[in-house]
């Protein structure tokens, strides 16, 4: 969901940006006015995010499944390895392509437990050898989420972090790099953000593809060639509607709380039974089974006819998915565990 504030503001200035005479689709990316609303979403991400000055923020475009592959073309080539910690479908789908560049290992593959769970730090094999150590911070599919950073020593940690980012704070200096697609809590899809630390930006591999270089993005500012300019206002409003609601903290204690509504209806009963183990439960995206696929069918069912549609789990995993991101309602979630309550009543 797109928060409806901004939705109203981009409505309101769809044909005219205050002042401008046109639609923001329809002004130059190299004009002053795009100027401003690029330089105010990366001034918006900087302060949400806390993000040090020795990192590029960048609006690229091919989603967080380019990253998949710019990752590694990037920083892996055939005489390295990069590590792996898969802790569901995309960390799996983010290994396969870095496999195509070079040495890919698995430094905790979580599959064998049905991804239910991130790793212990004692359970990682890491090569501190490694060029970079990449983590799904949440896996949307499965609903199981990194709560602290794991330990990679020097190497640089990179991170998808497409279905969490702006949920709540993140210690960005952690990190050596950060992406994650715009379409989950920071705007419509087709823009994806990176986060990039100047010092990885001379280990980046000669010869690349122009377009799929990290270092013209940061010589250019994300205008090397066109941008997604919508993609980068909305983002903008965003942001603003953020900092209004009191910045990552004040997102923090409200996903927490709409978190807690779905997690406590589901441990309350027999009936439901919770995908992910407690410690790595996602705050994002909460995924619990029913005693059988064709209550599941009729669960889903049910609550489309209430108006709670999209619950049905992704086609990979079955059961049951509440994608509650940021400017998802508590009131939706509220409207849930009351049919969850009432389904249970009538089918348990
Ligand atoms: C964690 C994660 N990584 C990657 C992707 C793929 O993103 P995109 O569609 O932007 O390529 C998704 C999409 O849902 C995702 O949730």
């Amino acid at each position: 969901m797109i928060p409806v504030p901004v939705l109203e503001e981009a409505q309101r200035d769809m044909l005219s940006l205050p002042g401008v005479g046109m639609s923001v689709m329809e002004i130059s990316h190299r004009s002053k006015t795009f100027d401003e609303i690029i330089q105010g979403a990366e001034a918006g991400l900087r302060e949400l995010l806390s993000i040090p000055k020795d990192y590029a923020v960048l609006f690229l475009q091919g989603g967080a499944s380019l990253q998949f592959s710019m990752v590694p073309m990037n920083f892996l080539s055939l005489d390295a390895s990069a590590d792996y910690i898969v802790t569901g479908s995309w960390g799996q789908k983010a290994v396969k392509e870095a496999q195509k560049f070079g040495t890919a290992d698995m430094a905790a593959n979580m599959a064998d437990g049905g991804f239910t769970r991130v790793p212990n730090q004692d359970e990682l094999q890491l090569n501190p050898r490694a060029v970079y150590v990449h983590i799904t911070s949440n896996e949307t599919i499965e609903g199981v989420e990194f709560k602290t950073e794991p330990d990679v020593g020097n190497v640089p940690l990179v991170a998808d972090m497409s279905s969490n980012i702006l949920s709540r704070p993140i210690p960005v200096e952690k990190y050596g790099l950060i992406y994650a697609g715009a379409q989950k809590n920071m705007g419509p899809s087709g823009v994806t953000l990176v986060i990039i630390r100047d010092d990885l930006l001379p280990r980046v591999r000669a010869e690349l593809a122009t377009m799929l270089d990290y270092n013209t993005h940061v010589k250019n500012k994300s205008l090397y060639n066109t941008p997604n300019t919508w993609g980068i206002y909305i983002l903008n409003l965003v942001c603003k509607w953020l900092k209004n609601k009191g910045g990552l903290k004040g997102m923090q204690q409200e996903n927490e709380a709409k978190a807690k509504l779905l997690y406590d209806a589901i441990d309350a009963t027999d009936f439901y039974r919770g995908h992910a183990d407690p410690d790595s439960r996602s705050m994002m995206n909460v995924t619990w089974r029913l005693p059988s696929e064709d209550l599941e069918k009729k669960f889903c069912a049910e609550a489309t006819a209430k108006g709670l549609d999209g619950l049905k789990g992704h086609r990979s995993v079955g059961g049951i998915r509440a994608s509650i991101y940021n400017a998802f309602p508590r009131e939706g979630c509220e409207a849930l565990v009351e049919f969850m309550k009432d389904f249970e009543r009538g089918n348990g």
